[in-house]
């Protein structure tokens, strides 16, 4: 409330007080001579032309405007020698001096693991070489990325490179989003995407080469491919493993000794600064490091490694906050976020070269740790810390934590402020902390993930022998097992382990198989028209509610409008979306219901993809809309592993595996606390949180999960059974 009373400027004073203390912990920290900081301000002035061209990139024509020339000539102009100079760019990579050998390799082998720097070319320049070289003659060359956004944006730099338009030749790839078409010939795509071809294309005929890129990330996806070994059952395709890092041996050991082809990237020296004490909010101490370097270094610009979207944003604010607070004596500092869901047409934005006398901070998750490349990075802020998907074989419960990073990470982290000349590196944890506390490597994400999905793809390829299956580290056996129990569970799996009718259609679905159950049993109370906008919004990724700072009440009153009658939290999207649609998919509506329209029209576009595969899976579409318990059973029938049970004090108990949860904030039934819930997920912040939350009947239960729940387990008088003191364990 004290907080609520300042006035603006105290809050001036209190924030340029903060600021200066921080300025003077940094100095002590890293016991730099006293310099003023302010010292180095200018004025200067950014005035530069833009012209944006045909394929929504921006290039910079200060020159030509100072001749005079017309905008069209100088556009056609800039284009042609923006693709000249691109030209030139790539023949300044390192991999440029190594191409004739490397497609020497190619050619004489045909499994081949590549390994160089990150920034080198590999994953921009190896798939245009292969097509210079005639390999898109005899198919497509698919190159694999781990993360949508590097899929994307590195697709988009290629198709400028080659002076095509991006879906045309070039194209990408990701799960609910096709840019492709039938002239594609070089395709990047999600690791994901490649696995879903495969069900489609066994032996994936129209592909005449396929590039696992960045394997050193050893997503699920990627170590699947591996154990898959599909060159195998295809001598003629070619496959390329690369990896930004020297762990190669173990990728050749594993596909019977390959050949590896390394070449030395360009790597200039970069400083290392350690904090001499932990930081209490490295969140805090990202933002003040920002702004030293930003007064008190020479120009470069700067990337902050940040966990997520949200935190990503704050910072953004904090930082935009803080820069007005500076004043005008201060150099331009321009603020670009990069996160999986930002939406594409900002993404370019961090690739756009900095203004002269102007400086870029990127702040970005773990993206920017090999996947991309920005050039003229110069500082590096590591924070020491990235989300990470943790899984519970036991309880069977997934979660994603705020881990600290490997010391493989950091040393990667590090190496981008050198790429174009020397730089500095920030770690905002002290050097104990490195050496004593950080593993080597991270964990391959196959031994911390609920491995259902993989095991419905799995045995609908016809592999049922898990246990034998090829992994390169294999998960716990416990995880495999619990994947198993699950899917018979689900109806997915019988009980000799082989596919189901309904795990066949499960399978078709690129969802988790929770909602692929969910989908495929509204059939049976016919629903699915609802169910599939229910899935469509779960699945957007990004949030659907806008809540901006000044107008917090009535966005919070325009959300709770669509719970009327506390309908729960599945129905109200579906509320929000039928009423969308009613409005003829209007953005004004979104705006005055305070609904993300982007998030919308990307639900509007997995709903059209997922009613094309239902046509596939032959269920009819059939609403339903007046007999909502046919909905919220088909969402039981799909999460009835989640669900939980009100205890006295308010907080929640899941009902298979007891753990204490609660009702996120944000839920419409927050305040309602039904007594039976189900939930959608599981985040953990301060407490561990179920988001996406439904009320359901105990009966329920037995009836669409008789193999999972028995009697007991919904039995209402369960409080009575509690063990002593539970009640006060869970305060
Ligand atoms: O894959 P690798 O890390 O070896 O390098 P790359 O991603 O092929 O990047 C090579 C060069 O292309 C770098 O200098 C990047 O800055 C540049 N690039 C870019 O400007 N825009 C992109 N969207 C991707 C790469
Ligand atoms: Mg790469």
């Amino acid at each position: 409330d004290l907080a609520k009373k300042r006035t603006e400027d105290e809050d001036n004073v209190e924030e340029e007080k903060r600021f200066a203390v921080a300025v003077q912990r940094y100095k002590d920290l890293d016991s730099r001579e006293k310099m003023d900081p302010f010292a180095e301000w200018e004025d200067h002035q950014i005035g530069l032309a833009r012209v944006r061209k045909s394929d929504g990139s921006v290039c910079r024509l200060e020159s030509q405007y100072e001749d005079g020339m017309h905008p069209k000539e100088a556009q056609d102009a800039a284009e042609k020698t923006a693709l000249e100079e691109l030209q030139e760019v790539r023949k300044s990579l390192p991999i440029y001096g190594y191409r004739e050998q490397l497609l020497q390799a190619v050619e004489e082998h045909q499994v081949l693991v590549i390994v160089g720097d990150t920034g080198s070319g590999k994953t921009t320049q190896i798939p245009q070489y292969l097509h210079e070289a005639g390999y898109t003659k005899r198919g497509k060359v698919g190159c694999t990325q781990p993360r949508r956004v590097a899929a994307m944006s590195v697709a988009a730099r290629v198709a400028q490179e080659m002076g095509v338009k991006l879906g045309h030749e070039v194209g990408y790839s990701i799960r609910f989003e096709d840019c492709t078409s039938d002239k594609t010939v070089l395709k990047y795509m999600t690791d994901g995407m490649l696995l879903r071809e495969l069900l489609g294309e066994p032996d994936l005929a129209s592909y005449s080469v396929v590039i696992v890129d960045e394997a050193h990330e050893r997503t699920l996806s990627t170590d699947i491919l591996f154990g898959l070994d599909i060159a195998r059952f295809r001598p003629d395709l070619k496959l390329l493993i690369s990896s930004a890092t020297m762990d190669a041996e173990k990728f050749s050991d594993y596909f019977d000794t390959a050949p590896i082809f390394s070449f030395p990237g360009r790597r200039y020296p970069v400083e290392i600064n350690f904090t001499s004490a932990p930081e209490a909010d490295y969140m805090d101490a990202a933002i003040v490091t920002v702004l030293t370097i930003h007064v008190r270094e020479p120009l470069g610009d700067i990337l902050v490694f940040l966990t997520g979207q949200e935190e990503i944003e704050t910072a953004e604010e904090i930082l935009k906050q803080r820069i007005r607070g500076l004043g005008t004596k201060i150099r331009e500092l321009i603020i670009c976020p990069i996160y999986a869901n930002l939406p594409s047409e900002l993404q370019a934005k961090i690739f756009e070269p900095t203004p002269e006398g102007a400086r870029k901070v990127v702040l970005a998750t773990n993206i920017a740790e090999t996947s991309l490349t920005i050039d003229g990075i110069k500082y590096v802020v590591d924070p020491g810390f990235s989300k990470m998907k943790s899984y519970n074989p036991r309880t069977g419960m997934e979660s994603l934590l705020i881990t600290p990073i490997s010391k493989a990470s950091a040393t990667q982290r590090a190496g981008r402020a050198g790429r174009t000349s020397a730089g500095k590196c920030y770690r905002l944890y002290t050097a104990f902390n490195y050496n004593n506390d950080l593993e080597e490597n991270t964990v391959p994400e196959v031994q911390r993930t609920n491995l259902a999905s993989v095991v419905l793809a799995l045995k609908s390829l016809g592999i049922h022998d898990l246990i034998n299956f090829d992994f390169m580290d294999p998960p716990p056996a416990e995880a495999l097992v619990k994947a198993l129990e699950l899917l018979f569970a689900l109806g997915a799996l019988n009980k000799l382990g082989e596919l189901t009718k309904a795990g066949r259609r499960m399978a078709e679905f690129p969802l988790d198989p929770m909602l692929s159950k969910m989908i495929v049993v509204s059939d049976k109370y016919k629903c699915s028209d609802e169910i599939i906008s229910i899935a469509a919004m779960l699945s957007v990724g990004g949030s659907i509610f806008y809540r901006p700072k000044d107008k917090q009440v009535h966005a919070d009153n325009a959300r709770m409008n669509f719970h009327t009658g506390n309908v729960g939290d599945h129905i109200a999207l579906l509320k929000v979306y039928s009423s969308w649609k009613e409005t003829n998919y209007s953005t004004q509506w979104c705006y005055e219901n305070y609904i993300q329209v982007r998030s919308m029209k990307r639900a509007r576009d997995i709903r059209d993809q997922l009613e094309g595969l239902l046509e596939r899976v032959e269920i009819e579409i059939s609403s339903n809309m007046n007999e909502l318990d046919s909905v919220r059973k088909s969402i039981v029938a799909g999460f009835f592993p989640h669900t939980a049970k009100l205890q006295k004090n308010g907080s929640y108990r899941t009902v298979k595996h007891p753990q204490t949860v609660h009702i996120h904030p944000n839920s419409g039934l927050s305040q309602v606390l039904p007594r039976w819930v189900v939930y959608h997920e599981l985040v953990l912040t301060s407490k561990e949180y179920m988001r996406q939350v439904t009320e359901l009947k105990p009966e329920w239960l037995i009836e669409l999960a008789p193999h999972y729940y028995q009697r007991k387990d919904v039995e209402d008088d369960a409080s009575k059974k509690m063990p002593k003191g539970a009640g006060k364990a869970a305060i």
